[in-house]
């Protein structure tokens, strides 16, 4: 099987086309499009007329046929259920060190072409589980790993090395040579935050195997800079545009995403816990597996999934130890 996905891999590489495939995209217009983030058909064919058209300095009508065009070639619309199911075959998971918490998310791991998103209080280990995330990437497919690169980004400083050399010494692995896998950005705005997306896929182009990205946290910045009355639309706009952009990074290049938000006190609700993730449903919907972490019994940490798509809503859990996220105390 193996085998019949690298053929299949090899031969829609070979179909794709450029976007200098497209009339009225000359060079010069690419390398505008290339600046502003639009490096293929998907980039272009999701655009809408008036965005290319002042990003590339062209014409309304010339804007249009382009965008039509990449339409065209992407052949964006509905799938059957076996063409569907193709284009699922290549996905991978990435152990989470935690066969229990494995098991909630489908029973590998966290999945590619799929954002997973954890959130809960401080302490709850949202960020023990991306640090853990990142060394379990670089294990061989057969190990629960993808055989590949991690990068962290980093809005709140909360990357530790040795941190990373602990677990990469748990799991029998040469520390150094983890570190040197995991690309770490520090975001220090939302504009940033955002910037550094297209850097991801400039890095992917120039042959980087990355096939995790680590967003922590996904929402702070975006909450710090839009705290004040009636920016909440605007703050949901561009979180929205933010996690649209995430998505696609994990489709077109087959990784995974995790996310950590934090979460706030909901005044309104009356019973059950009363906390809430930041970003609400704009987050919800665009996360495809959802995590609420809190502290459980005896030092042991409580993951309950919400609201996936194809699995029912459960509970486990795991502990936080100097080796990463794993099932049982040391
Ligand atoms: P915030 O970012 O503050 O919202 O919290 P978080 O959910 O990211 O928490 P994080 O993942 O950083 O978890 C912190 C907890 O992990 C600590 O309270 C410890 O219980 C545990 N932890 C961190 N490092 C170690 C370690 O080296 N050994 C052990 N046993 N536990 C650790
Ligand atoms: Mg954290």
């Amino acid at each position: 099987m193996a085998k019949e996905e690298k053929k299949e891999e090899a031969v829609v590489e070979q179909v794709e086309a450029k976007l200098t495939d497209i009339p009225g995209i000359g060079p010069g217009t690419v390398a505008k499009l290339e600046a502003a983030g639009v490096y293929d058909l998907m980039g272009l064919a999701v655009m809408s007329p008036s965005d290319l058209a002042e990003l590339a300095g062209v014409g309304a009508a010339v804007a249009r046929k382009a965008i039509q065009a990449a339409r065209g070639m992407m052949q964006l619309g509905f799938t059957d259920g076996v063409e569907f199911d193709k284009k699922r075959q290549d996905i991978h998971y990435i152990t989470t060190g935690s066969q229990n918490l494995n098991n909630l998310l489908g029973g590998k791991g966290v999945e590619s072409k799929s954002i997973t998103e954890a959130y809960g209080a401080f302490g709850s280990g949202k960020t023990q589980l991306g640090l853990t995330l990142t060394v379990s990437v670089q294990l061989p497919l057969e190990a629960g790993g993808a055989n590949g690169k991690a990068v962290f980004i980093d809005t709140e400083g909360t990357f530790r090395p040795e941190r990373i050399r602990q677990i990469s010494e748990s799991l029998g692995a040469n520390p150094d040579k983890v570190l040197k896998n995991i690309l770490v950005a520090r975001a220090f705005n939302s504009d940033h935050q955002m910037l550094l997306l297209d850097k991801i896929t400039e890095l992917i182009k120039d042959g980087e195997p990355i096939k995790l990205v680590v967003i922590d946290s996904l929402t702070a910045h975006f909450r710090a800079e839009f705290s004040g009355r009636g920016q909440l639309a605007d703050r949901q706009q561009r979180l929205n545009r933010y996690l649209h952009q995430l998505m696609k990074l994990a489709e077109q290049h087959n990784l995974a995403v995790y996310v950590t938000n934090q979460v706030m006190a909901n005044p309104a609700m009356m019973f059950g816990d009363p906390t809430t993730a930041i970003g609400g449903n704009i987050v919800g919907h665009a996360s495809t597996y959802r995590m609420y972490l809190r502290r459980g019994k005896g030092g042991s940490r409580v993951a309950k999934l919400i609201d996936s798509p194809n699995l029912p809503d459960n509970e486990t859990s795991f502990f936080l130890t100097a080796g990463g996220v794993k099932d049982e105390e040391e």
